[in-house]
């Protein structure tokens, strides 16, 4: 029979700490609910003594995520680490205290300042500290790839004796290659005592792209737990990519021999949230949820789908939720058609969103001739973003010529006042937010701006995603329209709105060590 395998998911904590993926703690909360409808077996919600801020997401996810998915959190192995972890989690349904010390003689040497003996006495003093709280305790060797293997065999032999009840071998910078982890599992799995009672889990980050190749080259070995992330976000080169896993286990089943709870259909979805939510999108050769990762352009590939999908296509899309870009609706459409094809895309928007997206729609219908899926997931998405509203667009007029200094004139809406201004720039999407800068009082740094055609045509809704910085923060905002300098404008407001309005997720003040 196949062996189960335990998806561990931590997109929340080794994905969100690398570089311009942070979320603050409703976003965390709102793909922590995706991910569980993904049906992982575990969420890393955190690091909770790292900021007060994942402290409270690794609070607030264990408080509201139910249906049997385990909340894990991560701590060093110091006490004060431990008992924060604990502080977060006791609400959780299930959770797991998830600690982790270097095991590696240059991480010892230089980092820890620690001898052997010393890590390895820690390591146990966690693991009983940790069992004092939960049945379900993880260990981790950080950098366990570089370890001593006779020194590995022996801490993770303590760290079971103490208690642990998984124990993970992280390939924390990327190192190694299939076969070299697969012979340093199998000799864990020969030599450790006891092993065969808790579940091995793989940990692998992508510098030399490996990272999912080694991961299955684990569990060919015997590991029963894979930890990865959405998209394969993670610190540098990222970490094992979730969606390729699974589905690499799933189609290849005749070889690999094991399956996962996943439900895969969901994958598309939830890859499309991370995304919306941190402004950074996926290559578009990407396996699994990239743009061309269904797209078959060759003449001869074409013919042979034609004749027979199997002849070029090793996996369905919907085997993974991508939904397929049809006209669906128009014009004459009603909210109760609206609502009726956004569930059957997965989106389930509550009465208040649902009007909020009905009425654009309507105005897409008003400028664009054919309204596509693709079209009203950029709706809901740019709803995803705005958390309020503190400024709405009322009005945008613009000039700009060969011969002429571009200008705009900016209307936004603050509640029931109207403030209005005018600006002159570069070209008319700088002239456009020196207005809206005047009517805010708030002078970000335009880090970055992007610009692409949501479906074909030259009707096309333009959608705008803008990266600014305010107070050393780096805020996404998204706006959609068929005309681009209103969505420049849409996109520029939205990072604005999130910046006054959220929960800003304070600086990590513990990153060392991780
Ligand atoms: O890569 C790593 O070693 C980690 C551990 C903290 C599990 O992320
Ligand atoms: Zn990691």
């Amino acid at each position: 029979m196949a062996t189960r395998i335990l998806i561990f998911d931590t997109t929340l904590r080794d994905g969100e700490q690398s570089p311009g993926y942070s979320m603050n703690t409703r976003e965390k909360l709102e793909l922590a609910r995706q991910i569980a409808r993904l049906r992982v077996d575990i969420i890393e919600a955190g690091f909770p003594i790292a900021s007060p801020g994942d402290f409270e997401a690794v609070k607030v996810i264990s408080q509201n995520i139910r249906d049997g998915v385990t909340i894990a959190g991560l701590c060093r192995t110091r006490d004060q680490d431990i008992d924060r972890a604990w502080e977060a989690l006791q609400h959780a349904e299930r959770p797991r205290i998830h600690t982790f010390i270097a095991t590696s003689d240059i991480h010892m040497r230089y980092k820890l300042k620690m001898s052997r003996e010393e890590v390895l006495e820690s390591a146990v003093r966690a693991v009983k500290r940790a069992r004092g709280y939960t049945d379900d305790v993880e260990f981790s060797c950080e950098d366990a790839c570089r370890t001593d293997q006779d020194f590995l065999c022996q801490v993770v032999g303590a760290a079971i004796q103490a208690g642990a009840t998984t124990i993970n071998i992280p390939d924390t910078v990327g190192y190694v290659i299939p076969w070299e982890y697969g012979e340093r599992m199998r000799d864990l799995m020969n030599r450790v005592p006891n092993i065969d009672k808790v579940v091995v889990s793989v940990h692998t980050h992508n510098d030399l792209g490996l990272a999912v190749a080694n991961s299955l080259a684990g569990v060919r070995e015997g590991a029963r737990q894979i930890e990865c992330t959405i998209n394969g976000i993670g610190e540098r080169a990222g970490n094992a990519s979730l969606e390729e896993i699974v589905m690499a286990i799933r189609t290849r089943k005749d070889i690999v021999d094991a399956e996962t709870g996943v439900k895969t259909e969901e994958i598309y979805k939830t890859s499309k949230l991370l995304t919306t939510i941190t402004g950074i999108p996926v290559q578009p050769n990407k396996a699994i949820v990239g743009a061309n990762a269904f797209a078959h352009e060759a003449g001869i590939h074409q013919h042979g789908m034609l004749s027979h999908a199997l002849t070029y296509e090793i996996m369905t899309p919907e085997s993974v939720g991508v939904p397929q870009s049809r006209l669906v609706l128009g014009k004459h459409s009603g909210r109760h058609a609206l609502k009726k094809r956004l569930q059957d895309l997965g989106v389930d928007l509550g009465e208040e969103d649902l009007s909020k997206a009905f009425q654009r729609f309507k105005e897409l219908c008003d400028k664009k001739k054919e309204v596509f899926d693709d079209d009203l997931l950029a709706i809901v998405e740019e709803q995803v973003l705005t958390l309020s509203e503190t400024y709405v667009l009322d009005h945008l007029q613009f000039a700009s010529g060969t011969n002429m200094i571009p200008s705009a004139t900016v209307r936004l809406r603050k509640e029931d006042e109207i403030h209005q201004e005018s600006g002159c720039g570069d070209g008319p999407v700088d002239a456009t937010f020196k207005a809206i800068d005047q009517i805010t009082g708030m002078h970000p740094r335009l880090k970055d701006y992007g610009i692409r055609a949501v479906t074909s045509g030259k009707d096309a809704l333009g959608e705008v995603m803008v990266s600014i910085e305010i107070d050393g923060q780096t805020i996404i905002g998204r706006g959609t329209s068929t005309d681009v300098i209103e969505a420049s404008a849409k996109a520029y407001l939205n990072a604005i709105n999130r910046a006054v309005g959220r929960n800003a997720p304070p600086e990590k003040e513990v990153k060392e060590g991780v």
